[in-house]
C-alpha cells in the first residue's frame, strides 16, 4: 500500500472521456488472405485449454531440443515456459530461411537523407554479416553465454545485426534508446553488468548528423565511477570506413571501429548456441515508480514464441509482405514487432533511422510507396503529428496497406478516424494493440480478420490472455457497469518477463504483490499480474486503456518515471524539491511538467530554470525535457509534510484544485495558479 499512497495524480484521472463508438469490419478481401481467420481462436485460448494452447505458438519455432514441460510455475511468479527445450534465436531470425528465402530482402534500411540509397539485405546477407559479427564478439571481445552486452544504438541496420549476433552466442543483449544520454546508459550498464558497449559514431535526425560516440565517453566514464568498468567500446561507423565523430577522440585500448575489426573475420562462421528455452534473451529497461529504471528480463523460447506468434495473427505478416514499424528498436516494440516476431516469420522489415516529419509530412508515405509497405506500425503521437503538419499528404502517394497498427498510448477516436480513412484510405484494417515492455507482446488487441474494431478501444483479450479489472478493494469490476479500475492478467503467457533482473523481491512486490491470492501458492491462478493501468471494460468485452495509475509518465509513447525526472532535477544544487506531473498534450498525449522549489535565499530566474531543464537532458534525455520548469516558492503540502501532485496536476492541467483547504499552506496553491495563467 505505501506504493499507494504516493499516487497523487496519474494519467488515469487526467484520461478524457470517449463515448462508445461504432464498430468497423475489415474487407473481405483481407480476410480472404488473413493468417488468422477461424473465431475459434478463442475457444482454443480460453482458460480451460490453459496453458496447453500455446504449443501452437512453440510449433512455429524450430527447436534444436523439444520441450518437455509446456509451464513450470514451481518457482511462482517467476514462470518458465517450454522447459526442457534448447532454442536460437537468431537461428530461427536468420538460419532457418536461408533454404528457401536466402535472396530474400529481411531488412530495409531507409536512411534519413533522402538521397542517399536505401539498403536492401537480404536473408542471406543478413546471414554472413549476423556470423562474422558474433565470430568477433566471441574472440575478440571474449563473450560467451550468459554474459550482457550493452548496445547504445539508433535505428541502423546494424542494430538488429548486433542483436542478432549476440543471441547466436547466448549473450544477454540490453539495447539502451538512442536519444538517451550517456547518463542514463551508464546507469543500464552498471545494473546489468556489462563489460563491452556497443555504439555508433553517428546517425541522421531531423537533417543532422549527431555525434553518438560523446554519449558512449560519458557513459564509460560514469559506469567506471560506479564500479562498472567497460573493457571495450566498440564502435560502428555511419559511413564505413569514414569515422563521423571526430571532434570525440578514440580511447586508445578501449575504443574499436567494428569495421576495421571486421575484416580479421570475413568469411567466419560461427554456431548458434542451443539455448536453452528460459535463459535470457535480453534485458530492457524501463521506467518504474522509483528513481531506477527496471531490467525487465525476458527469456528465449517463451517470448521468440509469442513474438511469432502474434505478429502472424494480429499483424497478419506473411513472407511476401513489405513490414514497416516505424518505432524505435530501443524500445519494447521495436524489439518485438521489428526484429524477432518479422524476422521470426521471414518476413521484409522496413528500418527508417530518421524522424517521420523529415523532410516533410510526406516523408512516411513516399516510404511507403517506394518500397511497396503493405503493414504500417506506429504510435498515436507519430500519428497525431502526421495529421496536424500533413493532413492531405497520405492521398498524393500511391501506396496501399492492407493492415495498420497504432501502440504504446490510447489513441482519440477522432485521430484513428484520420488514421483509417486518410492514412489506411478506408481499406486497412487496424488492430490498436495494447501491451508493455514487461508483456513481450500484445494483451489486447482485435484479431484484425476474427474481431471488428472499434476506435479507440483496444479490444478484447489476446487469444490465450484473460484480462480482469480490479477495483482498489480487489473485487471484481463486472463488464459493462463503466466503472473504471486496474486492469490484471488472470493467467501468465510465454512472452512475459522473467522477473527485474537482479531484483526478484521487486518484481514480486510491483507487479503481483497487490492482488496475490496467496503468496506461498504455485498456482498460477493466485497471481494475477498487475499491468499498473487503469481499464473499462465495455458490455462487449472490448477494454479501453486509460493510461497509467502510477507514477509513470508516457510521453509520445514512451515510459517515464516522475521520479527519475525529480531526482535528475534534484542534481542541480539550487533545487531543494521537485516534483513532476503530466500535462495532456496534443501531439505528445502526455507532457511532463516541472514544479521545484529552490534551497532557502535563491532567486528564481530563466536561466535557473534553463539550468534545470538542461539537467534533465543531460541525465536522461531530450525526451524527458519539460514542457516549462515552474520555480515555485513553496510546494503544496500536506499537514505531514507531503507534496500534494494532485493539487499540481489540476493547474497544470487547468482543471478545478478541489478543496485544499487541508493543506499546510493553501495560500500556495493562488500564487503557483496565478504562476501558471500567466505562462
Ligand atoms: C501504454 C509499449 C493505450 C500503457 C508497448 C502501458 C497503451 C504502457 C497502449 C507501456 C494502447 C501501450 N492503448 N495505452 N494501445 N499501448 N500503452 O512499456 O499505459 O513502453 O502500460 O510498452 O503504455 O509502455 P511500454
Amino acid at each position: 500500500m505505501a506504493e499507494k499512497e504516493i499516487v497523487e495524480t496519474s494519467e488515469a484521472e487526467i484520461a478524457v472521456h470517449w463515448g462508445e463508438e461504432k464498430l468497423y469490419h475489415p474487407s473481405t478481401e483481407f480476410i480472404a488472405q488473413a493468417n488468422m481467420t477461424d473465431p475459434g481462436v478463442y475457444e482454443r485460448f480460453s482458460l480451460d485449454n490453459f496453458p496447453n494452447c500455446f504449443k501452437e505458438y512453440a510449433d512455429l519455432l524450430d527447436w534444436h531440443e523439444y520441450w518437455h514441460t509446456m509451464l513450470d510455475t514451481s518457482d511462482a511468479p517467476c514462470w518458465k515456459w517450454f522447459v526442457g527445450g534448447k532454442i536460437n534465436a537468431s537461428y530461427n531470425c536468420v538460419d532457418r530461411h536461408l533454404a528457401k528465402n536466402k535472396n530474400k530482402t529481411a531488412i530495409h534500411f531507409v536512411p534519413e537523407p533522402e538521397e542517399e540509397k536505401v539498403e536492401h539485405i537480404t536473408y542471406q546477407e543478413l546471414y554472413v554479416r549476423v556470423n562474422e559479427f558474433a565470430a568477433l564478439l566471441r574472440d575478440f571481445a571474449g563473450l560467451k553465454a550468459g554474459d550482457r552486452v550493452t548496445i547504445h544504438m539508433p535505428m541502423l541496420a546494424e542494430l538488429p545485426i548486433t542483436m542478432l549476433a549476440c543471441a547466436r552466442l547466448g549473450v544477454i543483449h540490453s539495447e539502451v534508446f538512442g536519444g538517451f544520454s550517456g547518463r542514463a546508459c551508464a546507469d543500464r550498464i552498471v545494473d546489468s553488468g556489462s563489460n563491452v558497449l556497443i555504439t555508433t559514431d553517428a546517425y541522421y535526425r531531423a537533417g543532422n548528423l549527431l555525434n553518438h560516440k560523446e554519449k558512449a565517453d560519458v557513459a564509460a566514464d560514469l559506469a567506471g565511477k560506479d564500479g562498472q568498468k567497460v573493457d571495450k567500446v566498440l564502435v560502428w561507423q555511419r559511413y564505413p570506413g569514414k569515422y563521423s565523430a571526430e571532434e570525440t577522440p578514440m580511447v586508445e585500448g578501449r575504443d574499436y571501429f567494428v569495421n576495421d575489426l571486421l575484416k580479421d573475420y570475413y568469411g567466419r562462421r560461427v554456431d548458434p548456441v542451443p539455448m536453452p528455452a528460459e535463459a535470457p534473451l535480453f534485458l530492457m529497461y524501463t521506467s518504474g515508480t522509483t528513481g531506477k529504471p527496471k531490467g525487465c528480463q525476458h527469456g528465449t523460447g517463451g517470448y521468440l514464441a509469442y513474438v511469432a506468434g502474434t505478429s502472424k495473427y494480429v499483424q497478419d505478416i506473411h513472407p511476401e509482405d513489405v513490414y514497416w514499424c516505424m518505432a524505435d528498436i530501443g524500445w519494447i516494440t521495436g524489439h518485438s514487432y521489428i526484429v524477432y516476431g518479422p524476422l521470426a516469420l521471414c518476413a521484409s522489415s522496413v528500418i527508417y533511422e530518421g524522424v517521420p516529419n523529415y523532410p516533410d509530412a510526406g516523408r512516411p508515405w513516399r516510404i511507403a510507396q517506394n518500397l511497396d509497405v503493405n503493414i504500417f506500425h506506429t504510435a498515436p503521437t507519430a500519428i497525431r503529428a502526421l495529421r496536424k503538419i500533413g493532413p492531405d499528404e497520405p492521398a498524393k502517394y500511391n501506396y496501399k496497406f492492407k493492415h495498420m497498427t497504432t501502440v504504446g498510448e490510447p489513441i482519440e477516436p477522432e485521430v484513428w478516424k484520420w488514421y483509417y480513412e486518410v492514412v489506411g484510405k478506408g481499406k486497412a484494417a487496424i488492430v490498436d494493440t495494447w501491451w508493455q515492455t514487461e508483456t513481450g507482446g500484445f494483451l489486447c488487441s482485435t484479431i484484425p480478420a476474427v474481431t471488428p474494431m472499434k476506435p479507440g478501444s483496444a479490444g478484447p483479450g489476446m487469444p490465450g490472455i484473460h484480462p480482469v479489472i480490479y477495483d482498489e478493494e480487489g473485487k471484481v469490476i463486472a463488464r459493462g457497469t463503466g466503472k473504471a479500475g486496474n486492469i490484471c492478467i488472470q493467467n501468465p503467457w510465454p512472452g512475459g518477463f522473467q522477473t527485474i533482473w537482479g531484483d526478484r523481491d521487486r518484481f514480486v512486490q510491483t507487479y503481483y504483490a497487490r492482488y496475490c491470492k496467496n503468496p506461498d501458492s504455485k498456482d498460477w491462478r493466485d497471481w494475477p499480474y498487475m499491468t499498473g493501468d487503469a481499464a473499462v471494460e465495455s458490455e462487449d468485452g472490448y477494454y479501453r486503456i486509460l493510461g497509467r495509475i502510477d507514477d509513470v509518465i508516457n510521453v509520445s509513447g514512451h515510459r517515464l518515471g516522475t521520479k527519475e525526472i525529480e531526482s535528475a532535477a534534484l542534481v542541480v544544487p539550487e533545487v531543494a524539491e521537485a516534483a513532476v506531473v503530466p500535462v495532456a498534450h496534443e501531439i505528445k498525449g502526455r507532457e511532463p511538467d516541472l514544479y521545484v522549489a529552490l534551497k532557502p535565499g535563491l532567486e528564481a530566474s530563466p536561466e535557473l530554470a534553463q539550468k534545470i531543464s538542461d539537467a534533465i537532458c543531460n541525465e536522461i534525455g531530450k525526451i524527458a525535457k519539460p514542457r516549462k520548469v515552474w520555480i515555485v516558492r513553496d510546494m503544496p503540502k500536506t499537514r505531514s509534510g507531503k507534496i500534494m501532485r494532485r493539487v499540481l496536476g489540476a493547474i497544470s492541467n487547468k482543471k478545478d484544485v478541489g478543496d485544499v483547504t487541508t493543506l499546510a499552506n493553501p495560500d500556495i496553491v493562488e500564487e503557483i495558479k496565478k504562476m501558471a495563467e500567466a505562462g
